[in-house]
Formats: C-alpha cells, sequence, structure tokens
C-alpha cells in the first residue's frame, strides 16, 4: 500500500534511493504542486462517492504528495453567499477548508470570486425589465429559490446564468460584487494568497466575441471584470490575483485570452497571473503545451496550471470545454486503448513542458487527489487510482522531475 510504504520510507534506516518519490518534493525548485479538494476531506467523514475511511486515506494521500490546495467547490459565490444581506454568508465550509490549508502548511488558493455560473439568481434580481432579446431556456427557479442548502442541484443551483427575471442595474449589480469580493478576500485576508477572480469569461469558439455572453457582460457591461479585479486589490493588496479560464490550448481562445489580459493591462487593471484550466485530453502533447505557455508567457505574468486532469474516455478526447454540463458525457463511456500509457505520455508531455517554462509556471494543480473523487471520475484523468495507488502516469511525471534535474 502506497501510504504504508511511504510512511515507512520517512524512517531513518530507509535509503534515500528507495524512497518512494513525492510531486511536492520533485518539482520543489520549479513550482507548488497541489490538488483541489471536496468538503469532506477538510471536514472529516464521508464524502460524496467516498466512505469515512476513504476519505481518510485521501487526506493522508494529499497530505503526502501536495503542498497547495483549492477549493473544488466551497468558496464558489452559490456556496459561501447564496442569501442576501450581512447574514447571507456561510462560512463554515470554507473557513474549514482554509483551516485545514494553514495546519498543513500548504499553500491556499481562493476560487473563485466572480463566475457565469453558480451564482444566486438574487445576485442579478432587481426592478428593470430584462431585453427582449434575454434568451435563456433554462428553466430559472424564482429568485432565492437556489438559495437552499439542501444536497444536489439545489444546493448547487442550476447557476449556469439562467435567471430570467427583472435585473438589477449597473450599479446595484457593482455594489454586490464589491461587496461579496471586500467580504469574503477581507475575511481571508494574508491566509488565502492567491485568487480566481474572474472564471471563465471568455467566449468559446471560432466566433469574434472575446467575452461570454453572461449576465454579468449583460448587466455590467465589459467592465466588469477590470472592477473585480480592482475589488480583490482594494481587499487585499498583496494577495497574487488571477484571471482563470479554460481550453487555453485552442489557439483560438488563446488569442481571446491574450486579447482580454492586454485590454486590462492597458487599464492597469491589477491582474497577477494567469490560471490555465487545463482540463484537457490524452492527445495533448509535449508540444501543444509548449506552444500554450510559449503565447501566454508573452504577457509577462505568472502562469498557474490551475485544474490539470487528463481525460481518458473515448467520447472526450475533441473536448475543450470545462462546464460541467457539457463535459460530465464526456467522461463516460470505454476508456481510449491503451488508456494507461497514453495518459503516462500525455503527463509526462505536458509536465516537461511545465519544467520548460518553469520562469513562467509557479504552480500546478490537479483537480482532485485521485480519479474516485474527481469532477469527470470515468475519465480516469489524474495520477493515482480509486485505491491511491499510484498510475504510471505518476511515474512519467517523476520521471520528467529527474530528467529536468540530471541535465
Ligand atoms: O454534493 C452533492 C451530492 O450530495 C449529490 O448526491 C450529488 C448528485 O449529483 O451532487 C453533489 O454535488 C455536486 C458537486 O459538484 C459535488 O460533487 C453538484 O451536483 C455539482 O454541480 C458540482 O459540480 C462542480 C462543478 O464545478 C460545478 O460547480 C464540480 O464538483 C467541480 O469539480 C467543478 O469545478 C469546475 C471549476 O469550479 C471551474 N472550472 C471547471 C471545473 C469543472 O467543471
Amino acid at each position: 500500500m502506497w501510504l504504508i510504504v511511504s510512511t515507512l520510507a520517512l524512517s531513518p534506516g530507509v535509503e534515500a534511493a528507495d524512497r518512494p518519490a513525492l510531486l511536492k518534493d520533485a518539482f520543489k525548485d520549479y513550482f507548488a504542486v497541489g490538488a483541489a479538494v471536496n468538503r469532506s476531506m477538510v471536514t472529516g467523514g464521508a464524502a460524496f462517492r467516498r466512505s469515512a475511511e476513504q476519505n481518510e486515506m485521501d487526506v493522508a494521500l494529499l497530505k503526502e504528495q501536495f503542498n497547495q490546495i483549492s477549493p473544488e467547490n466551497d468558496l464558489k459565490w452559490q456556496l459561501v453567499h447564496p442569501r442576501e444581506g450581512a447574514d447571507g454568508f456561510d462560512f463554515g465550509p470554507a473557513d474549514s477548508f482554509v483551516n485545514f490549508g494553514l495546519s498543513n502548511r500548504m499553500q491556499i488558493v481562493g476560487h473563485t470570486l466572480v463566475w457565469h455560473s453558480q451564482t444566486p439568481n438574487w445576485v442579478f434580481a432587481g426592478t428593470n425589465p430584462p431585453p427582449a432579446s434575454a434568451t435563456n431556456t433554462t428553466p430559472s427557479p424564482a429568485v432565492g429559490a437556489a438559495a437552499t442548502n439542501g444536497p444536489g442541484l439545489a444546493r448547487f443551483g442550476r447557476g449556469f446564468g439562467g435567471y430570467t427575471g427583472p435585473r438589477a442595474s449597473r450599479e446595484e449589480l457593482l455594489q454586490r460584487m464589491r461587496d461579496h469580493i471586500h467580504t469574503v478576500v477581507g475575511r481571508y485576508k494574508g491566509k488565502i494568497k492567491t485568487w480566481d477572480v474572474v472564471n471563465e469569461a471568455l467566449a468559446d469558439g471560432t466566433g469574434t466575441n472575446v467575452l461570454r455572453n453572461s449576465l454579468w457582460l449583460q448587466i455590467v457591461g465589459p467592465d466588469f471584470i477590470a472592477k473585480a479585479f480592482e475589488y480583490a486589490h482594494e481587499a487585499d493588496p498583496d494577495a497574487i490575483l488571477r484571471y482563470n479560464d479554460y481550453g487555453l490550448e485552442n489557439p483560438e481562445k488563446r488569442k481571446k485570452l491574450i486579447a482580454l489580459i492586454k485590454m486590462l493591462q492597458a487599464r492597469k487593471a491589477p491582474v497577477h497571473a494567469i490560471g490555465s484550466q487545463a482540463h484537457i485530453n490524452v492527445s495533448t502533447s509535449f508540444e501543444i503545451m509548449d506552444q500554450a505557455l510559449t503565447e501566454i508567457a508573452t504577457l509577462g505574468l505568472p502562469i498557474h496550471i490551475t485544474e490539470l486532469d487528463v481525460n481518458s474516455a473515448q467520447s472526450g478526447q475533441r473536448n475543450t470545454g470545462a462546464d460541467i454540463a457539457n463535459n460530465a458525457a464526456t467522461a463516460q463511456g470505454n476508456l481510449v486503448a491503451d488508456a494507461d500509457k497514453k495518459l503516462a505520455d500525455a503527463y509526462g508531455g505536458i509536465f516537461r513542458a511545465f519544467v520548460k517554462h518553469r520562469n513562467a509556471v509557479k504552480m500546478v494543480t490537479f483537480w482532485g487527489v485521485n480519479d474516485a473523487v474527481s469532477w469527470r471520475a470515468q475519465g480516469k484523468p489524474l495520477l493515482f487510482d480509486g485505491n491511491n495507488q499510484p498510475k504510471p502516469a505518476f511515474d512519467a511525471v517523476i520521471a520528467e522531475a529527474k530528467l529536468s534535474t540530471s541535465k
């Protein structure tokens, strides 16, 4: 059992060469290596898809291998600030997350402040009639209905920008954004040192629109992004503020990222790092990642790989999106042929690129600790299997660290 082996390996009599490798040590001269954690990992007990014992083993693996954590869900607006007003915050799980990181001396990332998804309807609600062009077919629960704290969709809401009722004014929405950011960032000032300030604001596809058509864009206008960064910087001037998005391995989406960040830099918005989610698939190679990092690095900002996983499901091989509704299906069905080897080759190439770009890449976060807790578990996208055993992809990643130090 991996965890037992590694505990033995920490005993003084064991030769260094026989010690199992640890991700956080292997890359310590280059970048932090982290993982997204779910609520049970920081509060204890049974989790969605995991027994209490399995969860305990997941936590042990997390502490052993990783030196940075991101909350998979608990700092999203829907969860931390489900209701309007001063009493509208539920900080319990987020506090547990932060305390876990502090007690285990891990770098703590906050995810995420402003997003089109997982935002309760009350945030966008007001008295202005929606424009006739507001064409969203998603049935929208009454304002506040998604604020219940029950399980499943009610708890998380179908918050994909589906609110169609009367709207807040630009001023009201900016005020709510500012209050939210000041309260949440302020609470964890000096503890959460890196924030995903704006998440997934770029449009998909090859069209000419740079920005996604969200309620933030419709109600506030394109400067909602700069405003979010300004508010976060006011709340914690020392925090590293990231713009975070997916699909940046795709040249079209990358062009939009570069246009957006240049625009923000021109108006001196305090954007300090680029978050590249990297929800990718096994056909992603060294060359693809090298090209992406080369171009993103021209912006002159640190690059953080924020949500890394490599889908091995056959059906996911052309998908580069990260919206859960569209992507869930792509992690279903059979794995690609020779999946373990393809996954190892892909991870090896990707980490070769990260190490090559070590002057820019400062953090690499996996979106989960093992396949069982992954949001696309059936695509077996991570380095450890559901029993926390390292897969060939783990060895391929460690090999890249060794290769780089032997050069
Ligand atoms: O906890 C409930 C459980 O009680 C219930 O039985 C189950 C039934 O479906 O749902 C569970 O909640 C789910 C939750 O994840 C925890 O697993 C929600 O339905 C589901 O909507 C939620 O999905 C999260 C998703 O973001 C939407 O917020 C995923 O965990 C999370 O991995 C994913 O993460 C996003 C990043 O924030 C942004 N980038 C893309 C990435 C992947 O979609």
